[in-house]
């Protein structure tokens, strides 16, 4: 019998199938990412979603694709950033799925990683109840990152998992069964052309790291910004440092820019089960609990002492 396209092993049996039909989809996708201009087009503009947000032709394609191979499995809630309502897939499934089909939707033309994000909860008999809870309650969050590599992260709540897609055997094969982020590191992940719009915590802190081996931190820092939720993760499980979306003053932004459902709350329980921290700044992502499908909410992530040291900016008094 040919190998499985995962191996079985860290997966818990009655989630299998769904993992392996993510894992399916998401070869396929990383096939149509590979060709890029060779192919069809990617990154036109085709429509906007439900939040104004434009939809660019691989976003509507991911989400496609997704639901129809997840229809197969015992998936009985779809929530996707690309449609408005949850959708009913399998009457029978046991499970509500959250997704964000495409992550990193303005790095889809310019050949820079790009990914896709999911969330699974038990179902409840309504649709949105089973999403709106806490975001402890996930039986798993992942991604998968199509960059140099396709790689699958993902954790059941027993460590966090690597996987690298073999291209030629089109098999996702094991490399880390339990990643740990590095506790200490250098480097911080924030949209600094916002500076002005951010709260006075936030930029103390990001005051802080800049000033570098003469400020309070004592080091040197280095910044990344890639703009894919997915690329940033990978870096930070791989070598440590400290991710920020946070709220602003701009309009739309008072919770920030990232959705907790299917980005925060997956993302969050991959770092923690890695040994890192996620907050909204304060309080932990998985001790929040979504009010809205695709309510926002602020996002900071990474190596746990750097984690805590933006929480404690968040306690100090105002002055
Ligand atoms: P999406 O493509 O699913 O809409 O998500 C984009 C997100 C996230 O990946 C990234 O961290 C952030 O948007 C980038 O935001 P800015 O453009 O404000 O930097
Ligand atoms: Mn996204
Ligand atoms: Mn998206």
């Amino acid at each position: 019998m040919s190998q499985p396209v995962i191996a079985p092993d860290h997966i818990p049996a009655d989630l299998y199938d769904v993992i392996a039909a993510l894992c399916t989809t998401s070869i396929e996708v990383a096939g149509i990412i590979a060709k890029g201009p060779l192919g069809q087009s990617l990154g036109s503009l085709v429509g906007e979603n439900s939040d104004g947000d434009g939809q660019k032709a691989l976003d509507v394609l991911c989400d496609e694709m997704f639901t129809a191979s997840l229809t197969r499995e015992s998936v009985r809630w779809y929530a996707s950033e690309e449609q408005e309502v949850v959708n009913l897939l399998n009457e029978k499934g046991k499970y509500a799925l959250a997704i964000d089909p495409l992550d990193g939707s303005s790095n889809i033309d310019v050949n820079v990683s790009i990914g896709t994000i999911f969330s699974i909860f038990e179902a409840k008999d309504d649709a949105e109840a089973s999403f709106l809870r806490p975001a402890s309650e996930q039986l798993c969050g992942g991604y998968v990152v199509y960059g140099p590599q396709t790689a699958l992260v993902v954790t059941f709540g027993a460590g966090t998992q690597m996987y690298v897609l073999d291209p030629e055997a089109e098999k996702y094969v094991l490399t880390n069964e339990k990643m740990s982020i590095p506790a200490t590191s250098k480097e911080f992940a924030i949209n600094a052309s916002n500076y002005r719009h951010w709260v006075k915590p936030v930029r103390d802190y990001v005051d802080n790291c800049l000033a570098g081996v003469t400020g309070p931190h004592g080091k040197d820092y280095n910044m990344r910004w890639v703009g894919s939720l997915v690329a940033e993760t990978h870096r930070i499980l791989s070598r440590g440092g400290i991710f920020l979306y946070p709220s602003d003053e701009r309009k739309g932004y008072e919770n920030g820019r990232l959705r907790m459902i299917y980005e925060c709350a997956p993302i969050a329980f991959v770092i923690e089960q890695a040994g890192g921290r996620a907050t909204d700044g304060e309080t932990p992502i998985l001790q929040r609990q979504a009010t809205t499908l695709h309510g926002r909410i602020p996002l900071v992530f990474g190596s746990a002492d750097k984690v805590t040291r933006v929480a404690e900016h968040h306690n100090m008094p105002a002055v």
